[in-house]
């Protein structure tokens, strides 16, 4: 029986406990359990949010074990190395399937039956990972994907045409990583396309400008890293989000990394395109229409994924 009340977090550093606060604050559970290798990590933690309770939401917030995780709705996994200054996504492959192999199979033997939803990095390879180990149906398997991407892309573009990025429609899709690629042919604001109302704020030289803007989102984690070392506030805010689509039964559109099964010609790897997500996970992926340049490089993207996996041989 899954408790719709209850959430569980597994891996407790910056990226975990910064999501168990958001999710404390969120007024989405009402129960939340905290998972680490570190147990006094794990109850550092939940004693530390727990005291934020009083200011937010009732909820009762402990140090549990998988057995605890049973019966959540969403169990999320932020578990893992993460990167060091200079390190890409894809270099923390063997040890976080490594750490993978060890969290995947005591979720499924405990009969977890609610939403896996993935965000250790490489978080595309790791969703393919979690959707072989767990057992769990693909739809209820889902990665952050290029959701906290596609909020930078947003907060980038509303800034440079002076709108609330929320109004701002466009996606970063493909590998959350080095090849990601922003869909440049569809983008538009309160449905003006995004080279219109570039001109209307006066802006004209499109091509230098979309280049400056996809390259600072591709290179956001890199930046944030070489000063603080790790990125944990806005993928905390993409974890909230993504759980309260799914309790929320909201069916939004968000770009999360899922099985691929024949979009765009791609099959047998997780990537990230838009995806309508409900109370059951992934309920339909959305084709958007991509120029022959993004479908190339989509492409590209998908092959460098597909080789990640061949190598971590988890096909
Ligand atoms: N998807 C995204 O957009 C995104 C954004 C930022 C970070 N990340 C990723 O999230 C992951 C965590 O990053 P972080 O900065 O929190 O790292 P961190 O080192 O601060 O925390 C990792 C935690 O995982 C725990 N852990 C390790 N092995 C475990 C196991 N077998 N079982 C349970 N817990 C275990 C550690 O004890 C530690 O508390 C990294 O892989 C990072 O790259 C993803």
């Amino acid at each position: 029986m899954v408790n719709d009340r209850k959430v569980a977090v597994v891996g407790c550093g910056f990226v975990g406990s910064s999501s168990a606060f958001a999710l404390m604050q969120s007024g989405l559970f009402s129960e939340m359990v905290l998972i680490d290798v570190d147990r006094a990590r794990a109850e550092g933690e939940a004693l530390d949010i727990s005291h934020g309770a009083p200011f937010a939401h009732p909820m009762r917030i402990y140090a549990g074990d998988y057995e605890d995780a049973a019966d959540a709705a969403i169990i999320v996994v932020t578990a893992g190395a993460a990167q060091k200054p200079g390190e890409t996504r894809l270099d923390l492959v063997n040890k976080n399937v490594a750490i993978y192999r060890s969290i995947i199979p005591r979720i499924r033997e405990v009969g977890f039956e609610g939403i896996l939803l993935i965000v250790s990095n490489p978080v595309d390879v790791l969703t393919y990972a979690a959707i072989k180990m767990s057992g769990l149906p693909e739809s209820r398997v889902i990665g952050s994907g290029t959701v906290l991407d596609t909020a930078r892309l947003q907060e980038a573009l509303g800034d440079h045409l002076g709108v609330d990025p929320r109004d701002v429609e466009a996606y970063i899709i493909g590998e959350h990583g080095d090849s990601e690629l922003a869909v440049w042919s569809s983008a538009d604001v309160a449905g003006v396309p995004l080279e219109d109302f570039c001109e209307m704020r006066g802006h004209f030289d499109h091509e230098a400008t979309e280049a400056r803007i996809v390259d600072e989102v591709r290179h956001a984690a890199y930046e944030i890293i070489a000063r603080k070392y790790a990125t944990y506030y806005g993928i905390a805010m993409s974890v909230q989000r993504l759980c309260r689509a799914i309790m929320g039964d909201e069916k939004c559109i968000l770009p999360v990394s899922s099985l691929m099964v024949g979009e765009y010609g791609l099959s047998d790897i997780a990537i990230s395109m838009p995806t309508i997500i409900g109370r059951g996970g992934i309920e339909c992926r959305v084709p958007i229409s991509l120029d022959d340049e993004e479908l190339g490089e989509l492409h590209r993207s998908a092959a460098a994924l597909s080789e990640v996996i061949d190598r971590a041989q988890l096909r």
